[in-house]
């Protein structure tokens, strides 16, 4: 299905992304970790291609998605939908409104202008967020809802363009475990149930462990861990994190337990 061949990407003399390759063969729900810095975004916003690669193919399909211009590119950008940690909502723009703007590449500019959303459409994007179990919330402005309800508005919006792919840039790293929790839920749901590919930049170790099919290691830019949750060993781990031998799992820990065990002091 998609295959990562040898990506760089530079940013002047730092090298963001450093020679990564992957493949996928059937959708899974891919975990990518590593510190900050460690060049996670730049991956998945060159698989995007809201980020240019400086080097590397990516194949689709058998299709050089690289090579996407005008439409192909806008046509891929719908089929490989982003998900932000800040959500990226029209804060005061009603829920329904903020989803129905995922059909927004496939719309007139003078429809948009006059807010003109075909019925059709309205009906699906109740139905999403149904689905995510949030209908009750679709008349409200988007800023008014909790951050993990606006990460799942953010969601739907992602589904109305029937993505074949989900990418998300750190979907919980705003969240409380309770409200991360529920929205990785939500990405697993809609990955077993649909059988859309997610690829999800997770900063936390557990997180992965716990929803992904498989895990990608990212440190200085290159991959140097690709498996299953099972191989990634608390050895592994501190290789992926550069960290020294006092490395403890929880330090870098969203769940609960974990916090309430190892208080996270601001
Ligand atoms: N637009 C940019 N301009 C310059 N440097 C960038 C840019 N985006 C990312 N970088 C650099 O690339 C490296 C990887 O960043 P990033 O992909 O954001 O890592 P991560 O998401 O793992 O935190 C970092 O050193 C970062 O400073
Ligand atoms: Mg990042």
């Amino acid at each position: 299905m998609l295959a990562v061949e040898q990506l760089t990407r530079r940013f002047g003399a730092n090298v963001a992304v450093d020679n990564a390759s992957f493949t996928v063969d059937r959708p899974m729900m891919i975990g990518v970790i590593g510190r900050s810095g460690a060049g996670k975004s730049t991956l998945l916003r060159m698989v995007n291609r809201l980020t240019d690669a400086s080097a590397g193919r990516i194949l689709f399909n058998g299709e050089d998605v690289l090579g996407y211009r005008g439409a192909a590119k806008r046509r891929w950008q719908s089929q490989c939908a982003m998900i932000f940690q800040q959500f990226n909502l029209v804060p005061r723009m009603d829920v329904v409104t903020n989803v129905l703007h995922g059909t927004l590449n496939r719309r007139s500019t003078a429809a948009t202008l006059f807010n003109l959303w075909p019925e059709d459409d309205i009906h699906r994007a109740i139905e999403i967020l149904d689905r995510l179990g949030i209908a009750e919330q679709a008349p409200k402005r988007a800023e008014a809802l909790s951050g993990g309800q606006q990460q799942r508005v953010a969601i739907a919006r992602a589904l109305m363009q029937d993505p074949a792919m989900i990418l998300a840039d750190e979907p919980i790293a705003s969240l409380d475990p309770m409200n991360a929790q529920v929205v990785m839920q939500a990405l697993r749901r809609i990955h077993e149930e649909d059988g859309r590919m997610v690829i999800a930049n997770l900063h936390t170790l557990d997180t992965a462990r716990r929803y992904c099919d498989r895990v990608i290691g990212m440190r200085d830019g290159r991959i140097v861990f690709d498996g299953t949750p099972a191989q990634l060993t608390t050895g592994v781990a501190r290789d992926i994190y550069g960290a020294d031998a006092s490395f403890s799992e929880a330090a870098t820990s969203t769940e609960i337990g974990a916090l309430e065990r190892h208080p996270v002091h601001a």
